[in-house]
């Protein structure tokens, strides 16, 4: 039987929260099949910053590496740490693990309420495959006669190659894998600018354009970035597996929390396919100080998080079990935290789905 350890990072603000449900629903699953698997939890935070003057200890990835995957709640809180500083945690995380997929599922589940009127679980079904080390997010750049009236800052973005080609092999062949399941058409639309940005997003289209030669049962479409954000909420339905850049992979994937019913609800996978490195795996919302401990907290996205891991693992009779419980609870509707319009608190939601997991 393998054996796994898991490390969790909490974070900061809510994410200590959510970290909380997001455990107890993982050991049910291990209680429930018996599985072999250990956490470790680390405080790698804000407040960690502010005694050590680091987001993490200096051998802070060597420990990481030893995993055979991380839970992060979330990071930042801007009253103790500038947010692109608390950023270095997960961003060097993806980076240095070399995560190249930030694999985004967008899922409607049964009576959950969006704000979007074409929503529905018939029609919200897709998965965001973003690329996750490189892009607008490479962190080339500088300052030039910074403070002063000719003051400039460049931010270079950077597409290579292999960086584009292997991001776009994993969205086919999810999309290949979504086809073989039966309830997907199998398409990839290609996220893109390239009427406007002349060299990243033209080279972007031609890697496309060679890797969809490789995959001739999977439709190619495509959307500028723009019109992709009005088409997601005009016809949901279109969408399949969609691939984009990092930055435009972020913004489209909060747009996507809204059509599965709010932040509290998106979950992702910082994913190294090849498994050479561990994976990371992270509700998307983020870590909202201000409410933290309160108790209002949505669970749901952490939770998932929780199932993704699972899968990734190879544990997939867990993970369905998870997929199960939520989607079960959700339907039910009797606990619902108060952005779902319910009154329940966080820990009612995670104790719900840790009983229906060992019904
Ligand atoms: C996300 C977040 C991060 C990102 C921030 C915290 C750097 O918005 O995971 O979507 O931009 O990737
Ligand atoms: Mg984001």
């Amino acid at each position: 039987m393998p054996s796994y350890q898991i490390a969790f990072i909490p974070g900061d603000g809510v994410g200590q929260e959510v970290s909380i449900e997001a455990e107890k629903v993982l050991k049910a699953v291990v209680e429930k099949h018996g599985l072999d698997l250990k956490t470790t939890e680390f405080d790698w935070s804000c407040e960690y910053y502010l005694k050590h003057g680091r987001m993490m200890p200096e051998d802070g990835m060597e420990i990481l590496r030893g995993f055979d995957a991380i839970f992060l709640g979330s990071v930042g809180d801007a009253k103790k740490v500038p947010d692109h500083i608390a950023a270095t945690l997960v961003l060097g995380i993806r980076k240095k693990f070399d995560q190249y997929v930030n694999l985004r599922p967008i899922k409607l589940y049964p009576n959950v309420d969006t704000l979007i009127k074409t929503a529905t679980p018939e029609t919200v079904d897709m998965a965001v495959v973003r690329e996750n080390t490189e892009g607008e997010y490479a962190a080339l750049g500088g300052f030039f006669k910074q403070g002063t009236p000719d003051g400039v800052a460049l931010q270079t973005a950077v597409f290579t190659q292999k960086g584009c080609e292997r991001v776009m092999r994993y969205a086919f062949e999810l999309a290949e894998e979504r086809k073989r399941s039966g309830t997907r058409p199998g398409m990839v639309t290609n996220c893109t600018k390239s009427n406007a940005l002349n060299h990243s997003m033209v080279f972007w289209d031609q890697v496309f354009d060679q890797v969809a030669e490789d995959y001739p049962g999977v439709t190619r479409d495509m959307a500028l970035v723009d019109a992709l954000a009005m088409w997601l909420i005009r016809n949901p339905e279109k969408f399949d597996v969609i691939v984009a850049s990092n930055l435009f992979g972020d913004i489209i994937t909060d747009l996507g929390a809204m059509l599965q019913g709010g932040m509290g609800l998106a979950a992702g996978g910082n994913i190294n396919p090849e498994k050479e490195f561990p994976s990371m795996f992270e509700p998307i919302h983020g870590s909202a100080p201000d409410i933290k401990f309160k108790g209002i907290v949505n669970p749901i996205a952490s939770i998932e998080s929780i199932r993704m891991m699972l899968e990734h693992l190879g544990e997939k009779q867990a993970a369905q079990d998870v997929e199960r419980a939520v989607s079960w609870t959700l339907e039910e509707g009797r606990i619902r935290t108060p952005d779902m319009g319910g009154t329940n608190k966080t820990c009612e939601l995670g104790d719900a789905i840790r009983e229906v997991i060992l019904k």
